[in-house]
């Protein structure tokens, strides 16, 4: 079995703790790793090492197109290992082989896209209002982040964070997920092939309050970048106010997923199943809120339990796998206890509210693709994340009843919208409270595109030209070339 160290200055460290955490593959339910229990200790290591790669020594002397280079050779690696990556991630974590090794081949791009972006953040001459000066900003790197990711897509996760802090010049210290730190820790030795000085990106695990918190409290952490849950979103938040530093929160969501009796059916069946069967629900963007239109409501709820009966579960190493098991215990836990949770609420049952025992599937962590019907959007099934393969259907008439419920929720990250009509798309996309819209699609994201959440689903973009100004900091800089005025006054 593997037994891995922590990633600091460019070398394994071993946890302070001498301690060691298991990691458990949720299809066989067997241990398969061995994962370092950092503490405070340990992050203090780590935070330093980035602060010192900051402040001196090769990375603070590197211009940005430099440093866009050193991205792009990252990207490359991970590219060349992108298939092992993904095994590792899969054996951590249960999502399938198809899905992951989808986004490993597609995650090079974030480094590629930030690697070319970092020489083109360009500050601006100000037109100023006095004589003999010149005024102008510039945009530089904010110092430590501090990165935390959860276990649904760990890498990805990562790179959303990591490529536009480091094309902004800033150094990391990396905490990834208890359950899924594996295949950072895989992927660690690359950050030094690729030619990143010792020190500028660091990987420490451990579990949250022990590791995680000590990360956010540090003084010589400048931003913390998170995605996970809104409970631990707000302990960073406190913490980080505190010291009053810059964070970005990623904190999930229950995204309304409307489809309207114009729309083309196949096309929104397939749109409800990625909103929350696909990845066992165990997404952020999950379109855990099924609205459908009262006339389409009973025969698309029959598509529904038609591919909740076919759908293939069993080993998510296999490419036509198409439902795997839940990451985690306390994962797989929860998701049951939403099960009696939507029954005590007096929402129908339509299909599943059971563990799987379908054949291939009896040692791991598995749910039945669970649809409930007649859901109240009262009911805790429609206001609280589950993060598993739980949908609830709820009814509606008109589209401002539609958007009535949709935005009846703390949260707010994505929606989707399922309408021929383009009047339609315009008013709904409009009026949603929701950092994406997708019109006839979902879960579509891209290192082009802005994404994140009103409300409680969190603060700041990731992705897109936007997501590496959360990693900087302005500076206006005056010259004068005149002489000081009488001094008394403002300037
Ligand atoms: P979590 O939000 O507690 O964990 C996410 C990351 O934060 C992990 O790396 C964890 O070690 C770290 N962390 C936990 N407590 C911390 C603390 N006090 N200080 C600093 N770091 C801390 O989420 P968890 O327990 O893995 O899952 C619970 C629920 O969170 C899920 O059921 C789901 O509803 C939601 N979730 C949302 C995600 C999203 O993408 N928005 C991703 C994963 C989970
Ligand atoms: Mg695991």
């Amino acid at each position: 079995m593997k037994k891995y160290e922590m990633w600091v200055n460019n070398a394994w460290m071993k946890p302070a703790s001498g301690e060691w955490m298991e990691s458990m593959d949720p299809y066989t339910g067997e241990t398969w790793a061995m994962i370092p229990r950092g503490n405070a200790v340990d992050a203090d290591a780590a935070v330093l090492a980035a602060h010192k790669a900051f402040t001196t020594g090769e990375w603070p002397k590197l211009n940005a197109t430099q440093r866009g280079a050193l991205l792009r050779k990252l990207g490359d690696l991970i590219a060349k290992n992108a298939k092992h990556l993904a095994e590792t991630e899969v054996y951590d974590n249960g999502k399938l082989i198809s899905e992951m090794q989808g986004q490993l081949n597609y995650v090079s791009q974030w480094y590629y896209y930030f690697g070319g972006l970092a020489d083109k953040i360009e500050g601006s001459v100000i037109p100023i209002d006095k004589p003999n000066m010149l005024t102008y900003t510039k945009h530089e790197p904010l110092g430590v982040v501090s990165c935390i990711i959860p276990w649904n897509s760990p890498l990805m996760l990562v790179a959303w964070k990591l490529a536009p802090a480091l094309a902004a010049g800033n150094t990391v210290v990396l905490k990834p997920s208890e359950y899924t730190s594996a295949s950072l820790l895989e992927m660690a030795p690359l950050f030094a092939e690729a030619g990143f000085p010792p020190g500028v990106i660091n990987v420490v695990t451990g579990f949250g309050a022990e590791v995680g918190m000590p990360l956010v409290e540090h003084p010589k952490v400048a931003k913390v970048a998170f995605t996970g849950s809104d409970a631990t979103g707000q302990k960073i938040y406190q913490a980080a106010a505190t010291g009053i530093k810059r964070v970005s929160l990623e904190l999930g969501g229950k995204s309304p997923n409307i489809v309207f009796d114009d729309a083309n059916i196949d096309n929104a069946v397939n749109g409800a199943v990625a909103g929350i069967f696909a990845a066992a629900g165990q997404a952020c963007i999950a379109g855990s809120r099924l609205l459908v239109q009262r006339k389409i409501h009973d025969q698309f709820v029959e598509r529904l339990v038609a591919m909740g009966k076919s759908v293939k579960m069993g080993n998510p190493q296999l490419h036509d796998t198409q439902l795997g098991p839940v990451a985690n215990k306390p994962q797989y836990d929860k998701v049951l206890s939403y099960f009696d949770v939507g029954k005590a609420d007096g929402a129908t049952l339509a299909f599943g509210g059971t563990r799987s025992d379908r054949p291939g599937t009896d040692k791991g962590l598995f749910v039945e693709p669970t649809i409930f019907t007649g859901v109240n959007n009262d009911m805790r099934i429609a206001r609280e994340e589950v993060f598993g393969p739980i949908a609830s259907v709820i009814p509606f008439d008109d589209e401002d009843e539609a958007l009535s419920i949709g935005n009846d929720t703390n949260y707010g990250l994505a929606a989707g919208v399922w309408t021929q009509s383009m009047r339609r798309m315009k008013y709904m996309s409009d009026n949603l409270k929701a950092g994406m819209v997708w019109v006839n699609t979902y879960r579509a994201v891209s290192f082009m595109s802005p994404f994140g959440g009103f409300k409680r689903s969190g603060v700041g973009r990731e992705n897109g030209q936007e997501a590496i100004r959360e990693y900087m900091q302005t500076k206006a800089v005056w010259i004068s070339t005149g002489d000081e005025p009488y001094p008394f006054v403002l300037r």
